[in-house]
């Protein structure tokens, strides 16, 4: 998967797939030659490349006035020494100054791939990644950086990082040091990213690429609900279904640049990394900082086929939980059946109804502990709240296993409220400027995780709780933003260090919690989905999507969502209506039929509900425990989205016997066409039943033609004395969802 052609000093890295091709250039320095569709010219690669300038460039070599870095694409470029464009890295010497000049020194090519330390990253055996390492030394300040690329045998991607070792004595400062940086040939792209804010996270949004510098980013401590570390470029006419597309994702946390540069010959510079805003990192002698890995996805089966290679690289190389790739429970959730307000015996009464339905996981959500009664107090205090739980939490996990349910529980790691006994503990734990004003969120302050300390102490409290052995799942909440960023156990030539050093705590949270329990199914959670990232996917499965439970609000997010993250990671809730996030009033089936495309559960008051509505929630647990297998895991295609007021997707299984595909209506329109949606992944000469309206269909007609979907409803219905009553259409009012289920029944 990996060679090095010694005499025009060409790395080729692909697979049967992809190529992706750079070239050791007459400075030492990398030069970027290709990523793309397989190409199979592995023996030279002079001839895709050209020596350049122009006039008014920087000529790197006297007397040669054809090569200049200005124009050049690069492979982890510098800035100051005449590239212009936005450097993958900079480096601060004792001096002041900052222009480096890293040359090539050495590098080895191996099977599987070493993991980095303290970071989430994707993993292989030997027989699945190759890794290629390749050193470059800047002799005069003896510092070396590392870069590294991994190819994945059967996926398109390729993964990436770099680590810089200061070997020599002078102190060093890392002012920036990104993932990947990469010089696209042309820059005839849209980009798609993903945003949002809270109750809406993770939007789908386009642009056309313009000259200059187009981004998101991240300064909040977390990769946010506002951004997510991602994004994609697409050529104008690629489709859902056709055309090329590269896709970029970070696997991290925290504050993060995701950039596009479009430079006046129309190269397109992608960069991904740490934002180098507020960000800085001492490198004394001997000391190495390793980025976080960043994965590139090529992609000429349109966006489905890009979004396909993210939903497989992060199931089967960066999930690493034991939970992967088993069923996720469908749970039911406490939270907005009771908030705050709940004892044991209502928790009980909600399990035992639970059960009932056939749910197989009960959550108790926040409020369990210290003496939380609202959101003013006790974050930080991991002791059962004996006024609410009299019989203590292993009482209550005992009595609801018992019932044959698992059990989970909420907790907020990472804070602490002012009143709490841990504040009164450990003021200087809480992350704020020692003599200013500390701005609180949600009444609560974030923990100060760049010291090992606080990990340490919040691990102890934690595992003492899990120890008890009945605790099957954990959702891991964190619900404010960081501000006033400094830490008191950091000294201070090293406090921009302070974002990244918490997200490491984090993570070395995740690690040893995960390592100790690791039959626990962990869910990620951030006021919902503001921290919804590849980083937290490798140790927690799956992630809670957004607060915003309402079917048709979470058309939008799940659809967003799914350009990188694979379903079984995405928590999917059917809640009580009016929704009490946007007041909608939807149907049961409706918000059913939206959460499937998910881990599946249930949040809301089920003791209270008509009969009629336990019947029906029976059924759709009934449904969702048989097809949870091509729900969670089979291949995912969007096939709708027409201005979000008529989407559709579906899922495949692995082995195109089983299909569901369903179709959402927004709003209704009058007189409507007929709607048609062409399905996908289904094998084109076998014979499918649809479950619900018994017709058959060969897999061809499904996916050429397509499926005329319920015919939506147009008519008078005006006073009930008017004889003449016309309408046809079955597909009545707003907000309606249709399911297919198709099995093969013929090959
Ligand atoms: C925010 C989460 O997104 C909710 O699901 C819930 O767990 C609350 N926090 C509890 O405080």
């Amino acid at each position: 998967m990996i060679r090095f052609h010694e005499k025009d000093k060409t790395f080729y890295l692909g697979n049967d797939n992809i190529s992706y091709i750079f070239k050791i250039m007459q400075n030492g320095q990398l030069e970027h030659l290709y990523f793309g569709k397989k190409v199979d010219a592995q023996v030279e690669a002079e001839h895709l490349r050209r020596d350049r300038s122009c006039i008014g460039a920087p000529d790197t070599f006297e007397n040669n006035l054809d090569f200049s870095l200005d124009v050049l694409r690069q492979e982890y470029p510098a800035y100051g020494a005449g590239d212009y464009r936005e450097p993958a890295y900079q480096l601060r010497m004792k001096d002041g100054s900052r222009i480096t000049d890293f040359v090539y020194k050495s590098h080895r090519i191996y099977q599987g791939k070493e993991k980095l330390q303290g970071l989430p990253c994707t993993f292989g055996g030997e027989a699945d990644v190759s890794t290629l390492e390749i050193t470059l030394e800047d002799a005069k300040i003896d510092c070396q950086m590392v870069l590294k690329y991994h190819v994945f045998e059967k996926l398109s991607v390729i993964a990436r990082s770099a680590c810089f070792q200061n070997n020599g004595d002078e102190t060093l400062y890392l002012e920036r040091a990104l993932s990947i940086s990469m010089d696209l040939f042309d820059a005839d792209y849209e980009m798609l990213q993903l945003d949002g804010a809270w109750g809406r996270e993770r939007h789908l949004h386009t642009r056309t690429l313009q000259y200059g510098k187009q981004s998101v980013s991240s300064a909040r401590g977390a990769s946010s609900a506002f951004h997510n570390p991602f994004f994609a470029l697409k050529q104008p006419h690629t489709t859902e279904q056709t055309g090329e597309a590269f896709g970029f994702s970070l696997i991290y946390s925290g504050n993060f640049l995701a950039q596009a540069e479009v430079d006046h010959y129309d190269v397109t510079r992608v960069s991904l990394g740490i934002n180098p805003f507020e960000f800085e990192w001492k490198l004394a002698q001997g000391e190495s900082f390793q980025t976080p890995e960043a994965v590139m996805v090529f992609s000429a089966e349109g966006l489905n086929g890009m979004s396909q290679t993210f939903h497989s690289l992060f199931r089967n190389h960066l999930m690493k939980s034991q939970w992967s790739k088993k069923p996720r429970p469908i749970l039911i959730n406490n939270w907005e059946a009771t908030y705050f307000d709940f004892t044991e015996e209502k928790i009980l009464s909600l399990a035992a109804q639970a059960k009932e339905l056939g749910i197989e996981l009960f959550v108790l959500d926040d409020g369990w502990f210290g003496a939380r009664n609202d959101d003013t107090s006790s974050l930080g205090d991991w002791d059962v709240n004996l006024s609410k739980l009299p019989n203590g939490l292993d009482t209550l996990a005992t009595k609801i296993t018992d019932m044959g349910l698992m059990f989970g529980l909420w907790f907020e790691p990472e804070m602490v409220n002012e009143i709490s006994k841990l504040y009164e503990m450990h003021p200087e734990w809480a992350v704020c400027v020692p003599g200013r004003k500390k701005t609180l969120g949600r009444n609560q302050m974030v923990l100060d995780y760049s010291n090992p300390e606080v990990v340490e102490y919040i691990y102890e409290k934690m595992a003492n709780i899990l120890d008890c052995g009945k605790i099957s799942y954990v959702k891991w909440d964190m619900n404010r933003y960081i501000t006033e960023a400094y830490s008191s156990a950091l000294p201070a030539d090293r406090q921009k260090e302070f974002f990244h050093r918490h997200i490491l705590g984090v993570y070395a949270l995740y690690e040893k919690l995960t390592t100790r329990f690791p039959h626990i199914l962990f869910e990620s959670c951030a006021s919902g989905g503001g921290r919804f990232d590849p980083g937290l996917l490798y140790y927690a499965p799956q992630g809670w999507t957004s607060d915003d439970t309402d079917a048709v609000e979470r058309l939008k997010i799940q659809y967003g969502t799914s350009m990188v993250y694979p379903i079984a990671s995405m928590g999917s809730h059917v809640s009580a209506v009016p929704n009490h996030q946007v007041a909608r009033t939807t149907s049961l089936k409706t918000r059913a039929d939206t959460a499937y495309f998910g881990t599946f559960g249930y949040e809301l008051d089920i003791t209270s509900i008509p009969e009629e509505e336990k019947e029906e929630m029976k059924q759709q647990i009934a449904y969702f425990k048989k097809n949870r297998d091509v729900l969670q895991f089979g291949a995912f295609y969007r096939l709708q989205n027409d201005n979000d007021q008529r989407v559709a997707w579906m899922c495949v299984s692995e082995d195109q016997k089983r299909a569901v595909a369903a179709a959402y209506k927004v709003l209704a329109k009058p007189n409507p066409k007929l709607r048609k949606i062409r399905l996908q992944g289904l094998n084109p000469q076998w014979k499918y039943r649809c479950e619900e309206t018994g017709q058959t269909f060969y897999g061809d007609e499904l996916m050429n033609f397509g499926l005329i979907c319920e015919t939506e409803f147009t008519g008078y219905m005006t006073a009930p004395d008017y004889p003449g009553v016309h309408h046809a259409g079955t597909d009545i009012g707003d907000f309606t969802s249709q399911l297919y289920t198709f099995t093969a029944i013929e090959k």
